[in-house]
């Protein structure tokens, strides 16, 4: 193996430089845990960015992945395969959706419903296609998604933006009311915002959502790639509000528990793309959907969100705790195992880099807001661990 720096050295001269990494050179990965280059280990409540709900490493879905590798890795969509099958069997059987379709990513996903929504608007609304999303949200870093996530940082470089979306508040019906036309074919969002900063909507807002985009006969899809798989408590995030069912929704992150895996999925009434309109050359590739269909097979069988939940209401009991010492937190807000640390300065950065040195990994999603996305098999223990190292560098504020 080489040594630390060699690594740094290679990225530097051979990588794009598009994002400052963090110092570790991580190697191996189990549970919670990580492990660098150097042996040192660290607490992970990044999970691969919420990708890891099952811990890195998982035995299941080792063993799956290993399988499927001997097996069939890869066929075009073309021919039948086994696991892509089996995993939107679960998919199906577990929400409101009735049909699947896989890509690679969340903004592919993201894509893919919006095609689908378009092709809605022209076959029944006179060629509607524009589709309302929110500020603050994130969808993805392809050309239409960079114009649905509401955030100018993500857009100002790539101006003019693909046409044909609008940009509302969330937690805000009546802009949705109001941005609403007759070239408006679905409303897309995300049931808790992620990357804005773990935005909660009120009770009411996504089912109020809902109705209007039923009373408009346009569609009412949801942004599960962070959300979903156990992130927020139940399988799906929208199950945690009541009377909320989408006739779009979109998944990824934690769907192929670390293999590059996401999907698009719709009711039977708006599941209007036929042959020809849609595909991908590795799309439900059989290695990826084996790995997650270990994944949901396991989340599902152990019921994985219940201890999402309880270990998140542990977790936000124990940062209100915190709250309640240190007067910069402002704020803690969340839904089961996706968490954040408002405060009244400007210092995530410093919070990030001090934790890691303190062996924690943690994710500053706003210059005052760290967000917090352990496996959602995490330990009381090792929360108990990220809480005191919090503790011990909030206390030098
Ligand atoms: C809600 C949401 N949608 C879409 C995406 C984009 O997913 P990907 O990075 O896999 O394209 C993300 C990524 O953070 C996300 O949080």
């Amino acid at each position: 193996m080489k040594s630390t720096q060699e690594y740094k050295d290679l990225e530097k001269k051979y990588y794009m430089q598009v994002v400052n990494r963090m110092p570790p050179v991580l190697v191996t990965g189990k549970g919670t845990v990580v492990t660098d280059t150097e042996g040192n280990d660290y607490l992970d409540f990044t999970a691969g960015w919420a990708v890891l709900n099952l811990g890195h490493s998982h035995d299941f879905v080792t063993k799956a992945i290993k399988d499927q590798a001997g097996k069939i890795l890869q066929m075009s969509n073309l021919f039948y395969t086994t696991p892509q099958l089996s995993l939107a069997k679960t998919i199906v059987d577990n929400s409101d959706v009735d049909r699947v379709f896989f890509c690679n990513s969340g903004a592919e996903a993201n894509e893919g419903a919006s095609k689908l929504a378009r092709k809605w608007g022209k076959k029944k609304l006179n060629g509607a296609f524009e589709i309302i999303t929110t500020l603050n949200s994130f969808h993805g870093r392809t050309q239409a998604m960079m114009a649905a996530t509401g955030q100018p940082h993500y857009q100002d470089n790539w101006r003019p933006l693909m046409p044909g979306f609008v940009n509302v508040e969330y937690n805000n019906l009546k802009q949705i009311e109001e941005a609403y036309n007759d070239n408006t074919c679905a409303v897309l969002i995300e049931p808790v915002q992620g990357e804005g900063g773990v935005n909660v909507p009120d009770p009411d807002y996504l089912r109020s959502v809902q109705e209007f985009c039923k009373s408009k006969n346009i569609l009412f899809m949801l942004d599960e790639v962070q959300t979903g798989m156990g992130r927020l408590g139940t399988l799906f995030g929208y199950q945690r509000f009541q009377g909320v069912e989408p006739d779009v929704m979109t998944l990824a992150k934690a769907l192929g528990s670390g293999a590059p895996l996401g999907a698009f999925c719709s009711k039977e009434f708006c599941s209007v793309l036929e042959p020809g309109d849609h595909g991908s050359t590795f799309g439900g590739n059989a290695l990826t959907t084996a790995s997650g269909a270990a994944a949901a097979e396991f989340m599902v069988e152990n019921n994985i969100p219940e201890l999402s939940l309880e270990t998140g209401k542990y977790m936000m009991e124990s940062l209100s705790k915190l709250m309640s010492k240190y007067q910069i937190i402002t704020e803690v807000r969340g839904m089961g195992l996706l968490i954040g640390m408002e405060m009244n300065k400007e210092i995530s950065g410093d919070i990030v880099s001090k934790s890691l040195e303190k062996g924690l990994l943690i994710n500053a999603v706003r210059p005052n807001m760290i967000r917090f996305m352990p496996p959602l098999n995490v330990s009381k223990q090792e929360v108990d661990t990220a809480i005191n190292i919090i503790e011990s560098i909030l206390k030098d504020f």
